[in-house]
Parts: C-alpha cells; structure tokens; sequence
C-alpha cells in the first residue's frame, strides 16, 4: 500500500489556511483529526502494518498529524484575532465627547433635618423608636392621660376612622408623636421585665385636620423619651439646650422655659428660642425676642403606669416638636404648604446633596 501522505498533507494545510471562519475550521479539524477523520483512520492502519512497514509509515503519519494540528490551531487563533480586531474597529469610543448629564434628585428638607436630629441625639445615646400612623385612640389619648371626653382631645382636630380595631378601639390618624412613649416603654418592659431605662427619639408624619399658611393636614414631629431613675427637669433643659446648639450650629442659644399644660406631663413646660433680628429676619440666637419651639414636660405618673412602668421606681421627661417648623427656621423657608407642593423648583432650590450626610463633626447641616 502507498498512501501519498505529502499529497494529502499538502491538501489539507491549503484548505486549513483557506478557511475564513471558525466553523469552517471547526468542520476541517473534524474532518481530519476527529474519530472518523481521514488522518484518524491513517493512524489506525498502522496496527495492521508489518513492523519494517510501520518503521517507515508510523514517523510520516505523525509527521502528518502534527503539522495538520499546528495549522488548525494557527488559524483558529489568526481567525479569533481577526474577529476581536474588527469588533474593536466598529466599536470606537469617543472620549473627546461630553457625558450626559444624569438626572439627579435631591435629599427633601423635611428628611434631611430628621436624619441631622437622629445624629444629634444618637450622639446623645438616644435610639429611634417608631410607631404606626393609624393609631387606635388608646395609645393616641388614653394611655397619655387624655381619657374618653377629656377636654384636651378637642384641641386635636383628629381624623377618625369609621370602624373600630379589633379590640373595640376607635381608629384615627395619630395627632402627634406622643403614642410612640407608650409604644416604647411597653416593648422595653417586654424586652427586659423590670423595664427601662429608656432614651428614644420618635420622628414621623402626624395629623389633623388644619389647613392654613403654616399648618398642613399633615406634618411631622419629633418626639423625645427619657425614663431613668432620677431624672429632673435639669436634665430636660440641658438636653434641649445641647440639642438646640447643634442643631442651629450655633453656642449662643438661650431658652426660656414657660410653664404650661400638658395631660402627659406633670409639670409641663413650654421652650422658647431667643432670635436677633438680622437684616430684618429673625435668627436664631440671642434674645432680643422670643419663638416657641417645643412642648416638653416631667412624664407624668399616669402615663408612666400606663407603659407599664412602676412610677414610684422611673422617672422621666418628654418632649415634642415640629420637624417643619425647625426646618423652616434653619433654613430660611416662609411657607409651611411649599414644603408639600412637590414643585421641583423649590426642590432643586431647597433639597440637599445625596451625598452630604450629616455628621456633628462635619457640621449637621451642611447645604447642598
Ligand atoms: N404631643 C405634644 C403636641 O403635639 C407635644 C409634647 C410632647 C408635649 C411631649 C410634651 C411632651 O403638642
């Protein structure tokens, strides 16, 4: 038997190098080197050889494989090269180009000041405690010393709900932050029997029924709890003032406490801010007048019994404010209603950086 390997080699290498895709490469080396491929069956002529005929047969076979292998892999990496170059060329990128501008949104004032109260007060060791919005009447009033027709619960314009819980409670939109104190000395009691102490701060929307310049169906507040054992009103006044001064980012805050009145609290006390006037505004800091900022109080005994605490053992204080009306003071805004417009003007004007977290080293407040 004479086979023409030279031939035959000679054929398969120009088809190999003609071949001008990858599958038809892939065709060519099953063809020649795959189970059934022509230079297979040659290699497996060589068992059936004498051993002078295979001495001489067996290196020119090889030979044949090799060289048909090598080329196969030659041209697959010359096709895949070819393939990358050309998918470079059709995708060129100009970097010269300008991007586009993103569409960006901004941090709303309302939760910005929330988040620089949270990192005032946690600078404080206060936790944020949280509450439902649709309250039943219990927590709303009752539980904070406010019982079924007491008078106090005329000056909330409260939204109620037609149908009653299912513990026979009336439902309603929560008319401040206050239900949270109960919600909070009731979980720590659960968590730990014996109770407290306790140091929350509650922010959140509240509502009543209002509507006007500077009052909205709804607004948020903020409320603040602390129960421990021997607390008085000296450490509701340092707290107040020490929260003030960071907030307003500024030493010379002066307060004024006047007494007042609050079912939840015994006694109660109302806290003034001492502003100047700048340039025809006031700003806060001095005392050339007087704004009411929040309404505060020793927590009363009731109110402690109710979350489940035993008054004789915990004492605490209490206070609550507007998240708005802090934001409106700080940063210069005039119209309550505005701040619930979704006018993107306003909010491009007023809205904060995403990136500019607050931080009490950083300065809280820090504008956009
Ligand atoms: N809940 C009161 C209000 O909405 C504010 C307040 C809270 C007063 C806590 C005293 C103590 O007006």
């Amino acid at each position: 038997m004479t086979v023409d390997h030279a031939a035959n080699g000679q054929e398969a290498l120009s088809r190999i190098s003609a071949a001008t895709d990858l599958d038809t490469l892939e065709g060519l080396r099953v063809s020649l080197l795959g189970k059934q491929g022509s230079i297979s069956a040659l290699l497996k002529t060589l068992g059936a050889m004498s051993p002078d005929e295979r001495k001489v047969e067996g290196p020119k076979i090889h030979a044949l494989r090799e060289s048909v292998t090598e080329a196969l892999t030659g041209r697959k990496a010359a096709l895949e090269n070819a393939a990358l170059e050309e998918q470079l060329a059709a995708q060129t990128i100009d970097l010269t180009l300008p991007a586009p501008e993103s569409p960006r949104g901004s941090i709303h004032p309302i939760s910005q000041v929330m988040d620089e109260l949270a990192e005032i007060f946690a600078d404080m060791g206060f936790a944020v405690a949280t509450g439902p919005e649709i309250e039943d009447d219990w927590h709303n009033f009752t539980a904070l010393n406010m019982p079924e027709s007491h008078p106090a619960r005329a000056m909330h314009d409260t939204f109620y709900f037609p149908d009653r819980d299912a513990e026979n409670r009336e439902m309603l939109l929560r008319t401040h932050t206050s239900p949270v104190q109960i919600r909070a000395m009731i979980d720590v009691v659960q968590e730990s029997p014996g109770g407290a102490p306790l140091r929350v701060i509650a922010p959140g929307r509240v509502y009543r029924s209002d509507s006007d310049a500077t009052h909205t169906p709804m607004f948020h507040q903020i409320e603040g709890l602390v129960i421990d054992k021997g607390i008085h009103l000296g450490h509701l006044k340092w707290t107040l003032e020490t929260f003030l001064k960071a907030f307003f980012e500024r030493e010379d805050i002066v307060l004024r406490l006047r007494p007042s009145y609050f079912p939840f609290t015994e006694p109660s006390v109302e806290v003034d801010v001492g502003y100047t006037i700048v340039n025809g505004k006031r700003v806060v800091g001095g005392s050339e007048g007087w704004m009411e900022v929040l309404g505060s109080g020793m927590v009363n005994r009731k109110v402690i019994a109710a979350g489940g605490l035993d008054p004789d053992e915990w004492q605490g204080f209490a206070f609550g404010t507007g998240v708005d009306r802090l934001a409106m003071l700080k940063y210069g805004m005039d119209d309550l209603r505005a701040f619930f417009d979704g006018d993107v003007r306003w909010l491009s004007h007023y809205g904060f950086s995403a990136l500019d977290v607050p931080t009490l080293s950083g300065g809280v407040g820090t504008a956009a």
